[in-house]
């Protein structure tokens, strides 16, 4: 069996901070080179897998903790993971890193201001969190703990969306080379 070094690249940060965005152009170009990528998505399990969840802190642990797993299951597989959740407290980061294994886990914080992130509102949830239509919204009920220690930040606030992608892109191939490089991922009993 050839060397297992794939790792997870997970994305954390508002809603509505383009965490999304960024993270699937990363796996577009993942693909492109030919290398095996899963992309999971808060949006997305929440339709499927994660459907009985809501947004108390909880469901929020419970919907991380089936996403981690999920991911350590196809990294196990030697498939790279993009990993698209909001992920607001520290304790959710961390539970989401141990399952993961630290070696294996590279944190992207999308550092988009929650002013920015309400003007934007792609989705239009920040209008209806605030008119109270929506019930514990990250950021104006719930908190968002800003990560202290994430592997790259980005801040969206006042880069331009193709500047990112290309800053993310380019530490990506970095952080592979690096595993690439490592033995000590290998070390690890996945
Ligand atoms: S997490 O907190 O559990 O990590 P996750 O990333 O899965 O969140 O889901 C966030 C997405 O759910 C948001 O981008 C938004 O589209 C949607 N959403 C719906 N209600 C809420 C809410 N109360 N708080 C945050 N996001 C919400």
């Amino acid at each position: 069996m050839g060397a297992n070094n794939a790792f997870c690249c997970w994305f954390t940060g508002l809603s509505g901070s383009g965490k999304t965005t960024l993270a699937k152009e990363l796996v577009k170009t993942i693909k492109a080179l030919g290398i095996p990528v899963v992309f999971l998505d808060g949006d997305q399990l929440r339709e499927g897998l994660n459907s009985n969840l809501d947004f108390t802190l909880e469901s929020r642990i419970e919907n991380n903790r089936r996403a981690a797993e999920v991911a350590k299951i196809m990294l196990r597989s030697g498939i790279y993971v993009v990993a698209s959740f909001i992920s607001p407290t520290r304790e959710i980061r961390d539970l989401v890193k141990t399952i993961i294994g630290s070696e294996r886990y590279v944190e992207i914080f999308v550092d988009t201001s929650l002013g920015t992130c309400i003007r934007r509102d792609n989705k239009g949830l920040y209008k209806k969190a605030l008119k109270g239509e929506i019930e514990l919204f990250t950021g104006i009920h719930m908190p968002f703990e800003v990560p202290e220690a994430s592997d790259l930040r980005i801040d969206m606030t006042f880069l331009n969306l193709f500047t990112a992608n290309e800053v993310v892109l380019n530490f990506w191939q970095k952080k592979k080379a690096t595993f690439d490089k490592s033995t000590s991922v290998e070390k690890t009993s996945l």
